[in-house]
């Protein structure tokens, strides 16, 4: 326990300063690289549903658009934006939804953490 303590200490500055940001951005994803996940982004289609910054073409409009999208609190409107939560509805939406009309897309772990990492950059609309 007495171990631990400076840890805590660290961790809770750490934190104090992450509330300076508005609604704590950036939201860091480990091992995530924006980069690549606008080319994963690209690969995979998401662009066929969604209009994504980045993403000239299609611009698809049976999902909103994803323009702000790292300054949203919540996923879908009902779930917390965050990164192990963001990265899970990536791979499986239906698995933290029922009901949701996002499909399951065909992403490693790391490819989502990469989109996820890319997604959080979108903080304007
Ligand atoms: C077949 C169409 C389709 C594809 C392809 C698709 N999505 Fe979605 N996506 C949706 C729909 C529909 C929703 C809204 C889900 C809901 O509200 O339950 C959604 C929601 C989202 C959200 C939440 C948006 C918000 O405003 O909170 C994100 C982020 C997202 N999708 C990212 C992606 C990414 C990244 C890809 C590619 C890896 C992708 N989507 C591929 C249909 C799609």
């Amino acid at each position: 326990m007495r171990r631990s303590l400076p840890g805590l200490f660290a961790f809770a500055l750490v934190g104090l300063a992450g509330c300076v940001d508005k609604a704590d951005l950036p939201r860091p994803v480990a091992q995530g690289d924006p980069a690549r996940g606008l080319d994963v982004i690209r690969q995979v289609g998401c662009a066929a549903c969604h209009a994504i910054p980045g993403v000239a073409w299609p611009e698809g409009r049976s999902a909103g658009a994803l323009a702000g999208f790292g300054a949203r609190p919540l996923i879908a409107g009902r779930l917390p934006n965050q990164p192990d939560v963001l990265v899970r509805w990536l791979i499986d939406a239906p698995s933290l939804d029922a009901g949701t009309a996002m499909p399951p897309m065909p992403l490693t772990q790391a490819q989502a953490r990469d989109v996820a990492a890319y997604l959080y950059e979108l903080d304007d609309d």
